[in-house]
């Protein structure tokens, strides 16, 4: 029996508390986009969002390498992907890869909070993006040598993640029996009890 998307769209939905933001608990990772094209006007408001993401000492550090289908960028960033990511990756419309400066900007000293505002960033574009009802996938799974070669990507810059951008697809669409289970598979995340913690090995009284 093969899920629609929708259908499985529902089944990723995570359980939620009541209070938490809905976007929060819809967003998921497919493996699987339609050929829809996002449109310039949704990709500038997901850059908005990005733009008010909070870092440190207002630096902003992130800088976005985006590339839409068939583009030299798209085809750059894909070219870097590891063989299990192209084997889905190339359906998404837009590849971006997030990179940060790792000094500041008013006297180049080192910027040691740079990653961490890059995925501060990259969880608002995430959920501005679901937001819209697109969705997005990141990758650690690319070779981050060759993006920085042939993206000329300069030394003091950080890599982040690649992600995959676009519309959820129908699962079928995946021909590979292991990328249809992980799908379809359901999600999970750990207890409150196992990452808040009220003393160092002491889970706190929540959840
Ligand atoms: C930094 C980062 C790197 C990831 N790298 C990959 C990857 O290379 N390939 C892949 O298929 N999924 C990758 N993922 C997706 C995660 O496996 C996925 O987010 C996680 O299982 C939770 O699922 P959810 O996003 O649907 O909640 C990555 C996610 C993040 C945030």
């Amino acid at each position: 029996m093969t899920l629609s998307a929708v259908e499985v769209h529902n089944l990723k939905h995570a359980i939620g508390v009541a209070g938490v933001l809905p976007v929060v608990l819809s967003r998921w990772s497919p493996r699987s986009f339609s050929n829809r094209e996002v449109a310039p006007a949704d990709l500038e408001r997901v850059f908005e969002a990005v733009r008010w993401t909070a870092s440190s000492n207002n630096e902003q550090p992130w800088r976005f390498l985006v590339g839409t289908r068939n583009s030299l960028t798209y085809k750059k960033i894909f070219s870097t992907l590891i063989e299990f990511n192209q084997g889905w990756a190339g359906a998404a419309p837009v590849l971006i890869l997030g990179v940060a400066s790792t000094k500041f900007t008013h006297d180049g000293s080192p910027n040691t909070h740079a990653l961490y505002d890059l995925g501060a960033a990259a969880a608002t574009l995430a959920l501005q993006a679901a937001s819209l009802g697109i969705s997005t996938h990141s990758m650690a799974g690319y070779d981050q040598d060759a993006a920085r070669q042939i993206l000329g990507i300069p030394e003091s810059y950080i890599l982040g993640a690649v992600i995959a951008l676009g519309y959820q697809g129908e699962p079928n669409a995946l021909v590979q029996e292991q990328l249809l289970a992980m799908e379809i598979a359901p999600r999970s995340r750990k207890p409150l009890k196992e990452f808040v913690l009220s003393a160092w090995d002491q889970p706190s009284n929540l959840g």
